[in-house]
């Protein structure tokens, strides 16, 4: 296996075209193309087995509002495996290195994760976000209820409140 971690700028259009045919694949056609622009404009990390893509995953920089203060959040998008490829540390492969760049240029990582994905993540440290879940909308703060309990953080330096309230900002598609 060949890991490679370069932002989206340093990905040719053959390699995000083979991301995003990875991802639709993953998530068995369940995936808006708007996700797939949610996984762009920061980090990737892509694991190849000669020129085939098993694995992917990306931190994009987020502003998440937590007890006042607008945080540098690195949020993690576009996160699969191949589906005969799992359970061989190709997920935390890619993973590994993107919370490396959390933890060197964000004050939280951040996450929407699947059901399936969250033992995944709390095997890493990743912790459920028990408090209510909100996104600065153009329309003001909006309750984001459907989301809360499968919106994960990995914490940094800055001290987080778990049960407090946490808003996201604004986008196109799924907002967290
Ligand atoms: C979630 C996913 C990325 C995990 O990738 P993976 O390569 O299978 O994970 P790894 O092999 O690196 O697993 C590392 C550890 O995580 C935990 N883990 C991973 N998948 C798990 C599962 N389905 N159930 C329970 N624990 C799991 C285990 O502790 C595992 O260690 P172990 O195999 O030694 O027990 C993969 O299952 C996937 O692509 N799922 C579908 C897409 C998806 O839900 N993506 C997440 C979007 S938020």
């Amino acid at each position: 296996m060949r890991l490679q971690v370069a932002h989206t700028s340093e990905l040719d259009a053959a390699v995000r075209e083979a991301a995003w045919a990875l991802l639709v694949d993953v998530f068995a056609g369940d995936i808006a193309p708007e996700d797939w622009e949610h996984a762009l404009g920061g980090m990737h990390a892509l694991a190849w087995e000669g020129d085939e893509l098993v694995a992917h995953a990306s931190v994009v920089q987020r502003r998440l509002l937590h007890g006042g203060r607008a945080l540098r959040a690195g949020y993690v998008e576009g996160v699969g495996v191949r589906i005969d490829r799992r359970r061989h540390g190709l997920g935390a492969a890619v993973m590994e290195p993107l919370e490396a760049v959390i933890a060197g240029a964000y004050d939280l990582g951040a996450l929407g994760s699947t059901d399936e994905a969250l033992p995944f993540y709390r095997a890493r440290g990743w912790k459920q976000w028990r408090g209510r879940c909100s996104a600065l909308t153009p329309d003001g703060i909006r309750p984001t209820p459907a989301e809360e309990g499968g919106i994960l953080v990995l914490e940094g330096a800055v001290a987080l409140d778990l049960d407090g309230e946490l808003t996201c900002d604004w986008r196109d598609g799924d907002v967290w």
